[in-house]
């Protein structure tokens, strides 16, 4: 069974919501998932680093605050710096996803950050491989999937007056949902090509 960890902030709930439908999409494959908070990993002494050192992939999550990913999970992202030293993420598949108030609001930088740390540790980096779903005068923006159109990453968007009960919507938690099965079939793909 191929064991996947979801490294996560969220500030206000939004982006762990996300998370959660992330797991679940990956999760319904089979594989083993499990949910990690970045404020857990915020020094590189203490926390679970040894589970993601044995996971096969790695999926960073955060919300999108001032263009880029927020503060706890660049502690987190430069406290990883310890399994760089050791190479303990290289060759494990590494993907991405984050939420903000507005559809574009600078998302791509995030996801550009969680590509390059990928980058940095030597993993492989998994696009998520679906079309945009409202980019033609035929779609509906009302239950379009990957409606934000981001092909690096997993971008959804929590309207910034709504509480994490109501946002993001069910098109979002659906597009996390297939998001997370593509990374964990990749990621099943990538480990019985290993072995
Ligand atoms: C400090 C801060 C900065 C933010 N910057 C952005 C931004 O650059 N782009 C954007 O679209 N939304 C931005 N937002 C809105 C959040 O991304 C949005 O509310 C998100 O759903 C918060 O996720 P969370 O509940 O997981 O913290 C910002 C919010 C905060 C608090």
């Amino acid at each position: 069974m191929t064991k996947i960890a979801i490294v996560y902030h969220s500030g206000y709930g939004h982006t762990a919501k996300v998370a959660e439908h992330v797991f679940k999409g990956a999760a319904d494959t089979g594989a083993d998932v499990t949910l990690y908070k970045a404020e857990d990993l915020a020094s590189p002494d203490t926390g679970p680093w040894d589970e993601l050192a044995t996971a096969d992939a790695i999926i960073f999550g955060s919300p999108t605050y001032m263009g880029s990913a927020s503060a706890p999970m660049k502690q987190f992202m430069d406290a990883s710096s310890k399994s760089w030293f050791a190479d303990a993420w290289k060759d494990k598949i590494a993907a991405g996803f984050t939420n903000s108030g507005a559809l574009a609001g600078d998302k791509s930088s995030t996801l550009a950050q969680f590509a390059t740390l990928a980058g940095q540790h030597g993993m492989i980096w998994v696009n998520f491989g679906m079309k945009p779903g409202f980019n033609a005068s035929a779609h509906e923006f009302e239950g379009a999937l990957n409606r934000a159109g981001h092909a690096t990453g997993l971008a959804t968007q929590a309207l910034t007056d709504l509480s994490a009960e109501d946002g993001p919507d069910a098109a979002d938690l659906k597009t996390a949902e297939l998001f997370g099965k593509r990374v964990a079939e990749v990621t099943e793909r990538w480990v019985r090509g290993k072995a």
